[in-house]
């Protein structure tokens, strides 16, 4: 697994081989907002290579890891070359994916900037790029050497992007831990994803179900609670050019997912189904039922052919592998629309 290390243990790793060389890859917003203040806390870096890639999920591209792919041959990198990833989920997924696969993987350092990177995309050794619109398609699951958690490059970070950084926290509070769920929601969405105690939390959390399980073979899935509708939503937005974020349409895929967990107390859905819908726009009339069925259709076939859910038990209790018919699946998508 990947070790969780300041920025100042980055430096120090880091001056540790002088001579490799360093590439930090970034997109325009982390080159304008945190390469400042990266480079100011790590010395080791300043004379790294910089790559920069376009912002925005609709550059997690082949297209996009070939240019760096490129431009690493061009400056001739070799395998013992660093690369370090700076940014959100986007940054560190095709960055991920090239530190696993250039020169068969070379050394890679997360540092994720955003909540959402923070408490997800760049822990567990997940890298992954999409196909057309259809999301996470090709990727691996290859460690990174480390991931630096600096909560100082949250005081650039937009509040849509604290908030959306914040569905993955509460998802976590929800499927692990129920007194960091209730202590949550004593706090705004905005608030907890920069929330240094509840992002460390989080942190935690993940690498102690990544530990038990880092090739999501079994209890690795209870992170993907919310996430079957919410990747058909976050894929059909891509392919109509609707701007919506990961956790934007997360927050609306664990709406249903509550709905559809018949243990869970009616008490404890309705807090949290109060919680979200009070914060968080959580229409789907702008989708097309069937499109989104589509999606979850092609998802399906990665599951043994069933349409596979994470549900909740009770509030910090959850279950992997359960089964959702489609007449299920159909009915509440048709009643909550
Ligand atoms: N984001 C889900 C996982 O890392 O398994």
């Amino acid at each position: 697994m990947e070790r969780i290390l300041t920025l100042k243990g980055l430096n120090n790793v880091l001056t540790r081989k002088p001579n490799e060389k360093k590439v930090i890859v970034l997109d325009s917003n982390t080159y304008k907002y945190c390469l400042p203040i990266l480079l100011s806390k790590v010395n080791a870096l300043h004379e790294a290579t910089i790559l920069e890639i376009g912002v925005g999920e609709r550059n997690k591209t082949i297209d996009t890891y070939m240019s760096i792919v490129k431009g690493l041959v061009e400056e001739g990198f070799d395998r013992h070359s660093q690369l370090i990833a700076l940014g959100g989920g986007v940054v560190t997924d095709i960055a991920g994916f090239v530190g696993s696969s250039y020169k068969r993987g070379i050394d890679t350092y997360m540092i994720p900037t955003t909540t959402l990177a923070m408490v997800d995309a760049s822990i567990g050794g997940k890298s992954a790029l999409n196909v057309g619109e259809i999301k996470n398609q090709i990727g691996f699951v290859h460690f990174p050497q480390m991931v630096c958690i600096d909560t100082s490059f949250l005081s650039t970070l937009p509040s849509r992007h604290k908030k959306n950084g914040a569905v993955e926290m509460i998802k976590t509070a929800l499927i692990a831990d129920r007194e960091l769920f209730y202590d949550m929601m004593e706090y705004s969405p905005e608030e907890i994803g920069e929330n240094e105690f509840f992002i460390k939390q989080c942190v935690k959390i993940k690498r102690d179900i990544v530990r038990s399980d880092p090739f999501d073979l079994s209890m690795r899935q209870k992170l993907n609670f919310g996430h079957t509708i919410g990747h058909a939503i976050e894929s059909d937005a891509i392919k109509h050019g609707i701007d919506m974020l990961h956790g934007e349409a997360v927050v609306i895929g664990m709406l249903y997912a509550i709905e559809l967990s018949k243990d869970m107390p009616v008490g404890q859905k309705n807090t949290v189904k109060k919680y979200i819908t009070k914060h968080f726009d959580t229409t789907i009339d702008k989708y097309d039922i069937n499109e989104l069925m589509n999606y979850m259709d092609e998802d399906k076939k990665n599951s043994c052919g069933k349409y596979n859910f994470v549900l909740l038990k009770e509030i910090g209790e959850s279950i992997y592998g359960q089964e959702v018919s489609k007449e299920q699946l159909n009915r509440i998508l048709n009643f909550k629309n």
